[in-house]
């Protein structure tokens, strides 16, 4: 999309949760390859492209970021994580740091995805994260979204507007610029629900409002802000169409190689 001044490169990212060994990761990529190649899709190596060109990256679980790492280097695709502590490192058993993911090639990483969020995962861990995240030069893609009690409930902008402000405070405007937002609600996610087009264009304008608010209308131009919750093939071209929506995140549909780059086929066709 393009938000006035500046051009924003869609990104088309997949969330594999938690899916695939390290065979099937390795398989995977292959075939994402081959498939994205034979329908010559131009997909951009880095987060600003040409026009036309989309960017994609891929977040398998920790345990396969190596092997799909391997597959996927010199090509592309970015390899992105799922999550990460904010330490470099420490007495943390089970966690991984943010030095550990860039060690593997990782340019991303999900941060506050509501799967986490509702295991207890905080605004202020978020806020923590995204910070770390920055800091080690590794772009986050920053999860927000309402619960259907929340919506039901007309509470949609104020707990969007709290978790975008909450993740980004205190950073400066040369982080955020890079960073990616995903807005999920929550209801969508795996439901087969999804957000219609024009609500979830509205609601991502409200988080670049929010954004300007904070730092201004230019960094506000260049977050890329993708919409997340139940995206295939057949639904992605409607959302790509909005002008304030800038990608997408892709969780159940992103495991069969075919069905994933269809979807970064009709995004590349469909982007405004
Ligand atoms: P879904 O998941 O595409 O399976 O709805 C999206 C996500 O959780 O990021």
């Amino acid at each position: 999309s393009n938000g006035g001044t500046v051009m924003r490169t869609p990104l088309i990212a997949a969330n594999w949760k938690m899916h695939k060994t390290t065979g099937e990761a390795a398989r995977y990529g292959q075939e994402l390859l081959e498939e994205l190649a034979r329908r010559q899709v131009s997909v951009s190596a880095s987060e600003q492209g040409q026009p036309g060109q989309v960017a994609v990256v891929v977040c398998p679980p920790f345990t396969a970021l190596a092997a799909l790492g391997g597959v996927l280097r010199g090509s592309p695709v970015a390899l992105g994580a799922q999550n990460m502590h904010w330490e470099t490192s420490g007495a943390y058993t089970g966690e991984i740091a943010a030095p550990m993911l860039l060690d593997l090639g990782c340019r991303y990483v999900i941060l506050g995805h509501s799967e986490r969020r509702q295991m207890g995962e905080t605004d202020e861990q978020v806020h923590r994260k995204v910070r770390a995240a920055a800091a080690a030069g590794l772009i986050p893609i920053v999860c927000v979204g309402e619960r259907i009690e929340e919506r039901r409930a007309g509470e949609t902008e104020a707990v969007v507007t709290r978790q975008v402000r909450a993740a980004f405070q205190h950073l400066d405007a040369a982080a955020v610029a890079r960073a990616v937002i995903a807005y999920e609600p929550v209801w969508a996610i795996g439901t087969g629900e999804y957000a219609s087009p024009e609500e979830a264009n509205r609601v991502i304008g409200l988080i670049r409002a929010t954004l300007a608010g904070m730092l201004g209308g230019e960094t506000a131009a260049a977050v890329r802000i993708l919409y997340g919750g139940s995206v295939k093939p057949d639904n992605i071209g409607p959302f790509m169409a909005q002008p304030e929506i800038d990608g997408a995140l892709v969780g159940g549909a992103s495991l069969d190689a075919k069905a994933f780059a269809d979807i970064i086929e009709q995004a590349e066709v469909n982007a405004a």
